[in-house]
């Protein structure tokens, strides 16, 4: 990781192993419970996808991240877990209802990251964030409620969206325009 300068400022092995490691596990049976691919959106250094796709090699798990620098570390991963893949681009640009389960940390404010992540997802899969103490968990369910989602009781530190229906006309909403006019 240290060979790509910007990828984390963690600097304490200890606390890199909690924040990158133990915390993407923390999810891992939230994300086994949903069925089909995984992508990691916003994955910068590769959590929480790549120890997810280390603990699930039967699924597979696209890395999404839109610095093209980032991608190029993240591809190195690919030769240790074949079930890996990495896509650079932007979570408003990717085709949509492409994967089972859409995970996320740390990718922007949870209303928005909501936003982003939920037209990845097919009807019937779900969206997984991973959200500090303070997040604005009824900002979630309102915008989830615009893109066909519904926010379902989830354990600490999690925001656990499902889908209900397709992705309505409309979404994802052009690059920029989640954060500039939020839906809630
Ligand atoms: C703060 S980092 C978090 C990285 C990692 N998930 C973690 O928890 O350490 C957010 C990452 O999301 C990426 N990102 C931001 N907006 C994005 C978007 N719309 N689509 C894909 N990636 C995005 C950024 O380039 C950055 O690498």
């Amino acid at each position: 990781m240290l060979a790509t300068p910007g990828l984390t400022a963690l600097k304490d092995p200890a606390e890199a192993r909690r924040v990158l490691l133990d915390d993407a596990l923390a999810g891992l049976e939230l994300v086994r419970g949903v069925d089909g691919p995984i992508v990691d959106v916003g994955s910068g250094g590769g959590t929480p996808g790549i120890p997810l796709a280390a603990s699930l090699p039967e699924r597979e798990v696209t890395l999404l991240e839109a610095e093209r620098r980032k991608t190029e570390f993240l591809g190195r991963w690919r030769d240790e877990l074949p079930n890996l893949h990495v896509t650079w681009g932007r979570a408003e640009e990717q085709p949509s209802e492409t994967f089972g389960v859409a995970v996320a940390k740390a990718l922007a404010q949870p209303p928005v990251a909501a936003e982003w992540c939920l037209p990845l997802v097919g009807e019937g899969g779900a969206v997984i964030l991973w959200v500090g103490p303070s997040a604005d968990l009824e900002a979630v369910a309102r915008v989830a409620g615009k893109i066909a989602g519904e926010l379902i009781e989830s354990p600490p530190g999690f925001a656990v969206i499902r889908k209900s229906g397709p992705t309505p006309a409309g979404f994802p909403r052009r690059p920029g325009v989640a954060k500039k006019r939020p839906l809630a």
